[in-house]
């Protein structure tokens, strides 16, 4: 749905805000983005919907070029790509009902046709009872609820999200993930997700690309990036979110390791059982447990001491990854 092939983009004596970036995002999937401030995250989704041009490489969205569109072609792509932003954008001076409108009546539909599409919208959020309210009298989980609507009203089969919780508390980031994870399964719309916050895309996101003065340093599936992470970015982007990838304790005498279950496995008593049956004891010396959407993990840095350290190994393997 989404494809960059080599994709620079410089701005007049600046350096490189994308240095060559390539990318593949298929369609139906949630597609997270993470990065510091200035990686180049919001010049990436300036590209996709044609407001930038790339310096170098190519910018597909569904097979179509997006720096070869003229003005009403542009347009016709542009009201399939559905836009929130961290700000909300919205309008001051109109209605919740009146924002969620002005899509419609760009694209030039009927006020029959508004009128019948508005309530749906908005009940669609969440609001069915918010439309004749103002944005001053809105919260900002209730403001970012009406910007969702509006980028729905035009029907579209992709939502670019640009740090869409980045000015809500974690309650309200949650809930309006969970709206963005509903959309994506209700109605199959393509996501992609720029955010600074390793949380939410550990909360949505299917896959993940890490992006780092321009370059995407990883990419993955989220739980593989999240528990083998290989780039030091990811490492450094995890440790300051709170996750410990690398809790080794140099003053251990014995063995150290990672272990990494998932799934149902994460509820077994596994590390007991393996301590009984090979007389290996485990200190667990740092790790959580947490989710991935919905995907229970468990991982832990364990000192081994005793016993048959070997076999206690063999039998942690059999449960899960096991790393040095
Ligand atoms: N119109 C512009 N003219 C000149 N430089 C720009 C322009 N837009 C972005 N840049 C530069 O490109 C780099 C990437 O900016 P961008 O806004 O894409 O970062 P970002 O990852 O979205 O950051 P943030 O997390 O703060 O939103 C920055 O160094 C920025 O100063
Ligand atoms: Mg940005």
């Amino acid at each position: 749905m989404i494809r960059l092939e080599g994709v620079e983009k410089s701005f007049d004596g600046g350096h490189a805000a994308l240095a060559g970036v390539d990318l593949d995002i298929a369609a139906g999937e949630i597609f997270g983005i993470i990065g510091r401030s200035g990686a180049g995250k919001s010049t990436l989704v300036r590209l996709l919907n044609g407001l930038e041009r790339p310096s170098a490489g190519r910018v597909l969205v569904d097979g179509i070029d997006v720096a070869t569109l003229r003005a009403e072609p542009l347009r016709a792509l542009r009201r399939r790509i559905g836009m929130i932003f961290q700000n909300f954008g919205l309008l001051s001076s109109r209605t919740a009902a009146g924002n969620v409108a002005l899509p419609l009546r760009i694209a030039g539909a009927s006020s029959a046709d508004i009128a019948a599409k508005v309530p749906a919208l908005l009940d669609r959020v969440g609001l069915a009872d918010h439309g004749g309210r103002y944005p001053a009298q809105l919260s900002g989980g209730q403001k970012q609820r009406v910007g969702i609507a509006r980028a729905l009203a035009t029907g579209p089969d992709m939502l670019l999200c640009d740090e869409a919780t980045s000015a809500l508390d974690p309650e309200t980031t949650r809930s309006i993930l969970a709206l963005i994870a509903d959309l994506n399964r209700d109605l199959g719309l393509t996501i992609l997700l720029i955010t600074h916050e390793m949380d939410v895309v550990r909360q949505v996101c299917d896959r993940v690309a890490v992006l780092h003065t321009g370059r995407i340093v990883e990419s993955g599936h989220v739980a593989d990036l999240f528990l083998d992470p290989q780039a030091p970015e990811t490492h450094a982007l995890l440790a300051e979110a709170g996750e410990d990838t690398d809790a080794a304790d140099p003053g251990f005498a014995g063995t150290i390791l990672r272990f990494t279950l998932e799934g149902g496995a994460t509820w077994e008593p596994v590390l007991t059982r393996i301590a009984r049956e090979t007389g290996v004891d485990f200190a667990i010396l740092g790790g959580r447990i947490g989710r991935f959407k919905t995907a229970r993990y468990g991982q832990f840095t364990l000192g081994l001491t005793g016993g048959d350290t070997e076999a206690a190994i063999a039998a942690l393997r059999r449960h899960g990854r096991v790393a040095a």
